[in-house]
């Protein structure tokens, strides 16, 4: 697994409005996509491009676009579908999968209740987002399913990260090409497996408590 924690002031600074437990809803909302777009800045450098001719008001020249099969970007329900507008917003022609997964808060084992991908995942970039990594236990059984879809390079794409869920995430996948984007990685997790200090429960803060 390969980690990429994108050094930059813009991130520090609306991560920590972000844990902030006063910040509005609408607030937070809008920082989760505004950092999304800052961390997909990073996790997008590999995707393919070809060359193409583009002619300007001034000369002919060449550029590149987005090589098919046009990258794929899956947000885990529900806390992950407050990232996809900022990430289609750098990727307005990537296709959209849905997985929808939620952790037992006792065993704190994910189960999946949505499944909803294209048939090819081959030959694709795809990119998993999910604001938070706890114990790692969603975003190993969303990639693992990729996996098993036919997906060959996965990218996930987090705001906040354990160190103990990235080991776990590090040693399920010792053998594919898995990587990791995060905004930061926190000290660890408390009793209850959430992030310490974190920001809370990600999917209530976007959406309230169902
Ligand atoms: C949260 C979060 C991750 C998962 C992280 O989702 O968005 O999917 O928990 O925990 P883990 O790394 O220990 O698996 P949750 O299950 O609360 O569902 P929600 O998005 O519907 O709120
Ligand atoms: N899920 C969350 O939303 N927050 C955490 O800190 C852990 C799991």
């Amino acid at each position: 697994m390969r980690l990429i924690t994108p050094e930059h002031p813009l991130i520090k600074h609306k991560l920590t409005i972000l844990r902030d437990e006063n910040t509005p809803q609408p607030v937070f909302r809008q920082l989760v996509e505004e950092l999304m777009t800052l961390l997909a800045y990073e996790g997008t450098r590999d995707v393919a491009v070809e060359s193409v001719p583009v002619t300007t008001p001034v000369a002919s020249t060449t550029g590149v676009r987005l090589s098919e099969p046009l990258p794929l970007v899956v947000p885990i329900l529900r806390a992950g579908l407050g990232m996809l507008e900022g990430m289609t917003r750098l990727l307005p022609t990537a296709e959209v999968g849905f997985l929808g997964m939620v952790r037992d808060e006792q065993t704190l084992q994910p189960t999946t209740y949505a499944k909803r991908l294209p048939e090819e995942l081959s030959d694709r970039l795809c990119f998993v987002l999910d604001p938070m990594l706890a114990t790692g236990g969603s975003i190993i059984g969303a990639i693992d399913y990729l996996f098993e879809r036919g997906a060959q390079r996965v990218t996930a794409i987090c705001i906040l990260a354990a160190p103990q869920g990235l080991e776990a995430v590090r040693e399920h996948f010792a053998d594919r090409d898995v990587t990791v984007v995060v905004g930061a990685v926190d000290e660890g997790l408390n009793d209850r497996s959430y992030i310490v200090p974190g920001l809370g429960d990600a999917g209530d803060r976007l959406y309230g408590t169902i």
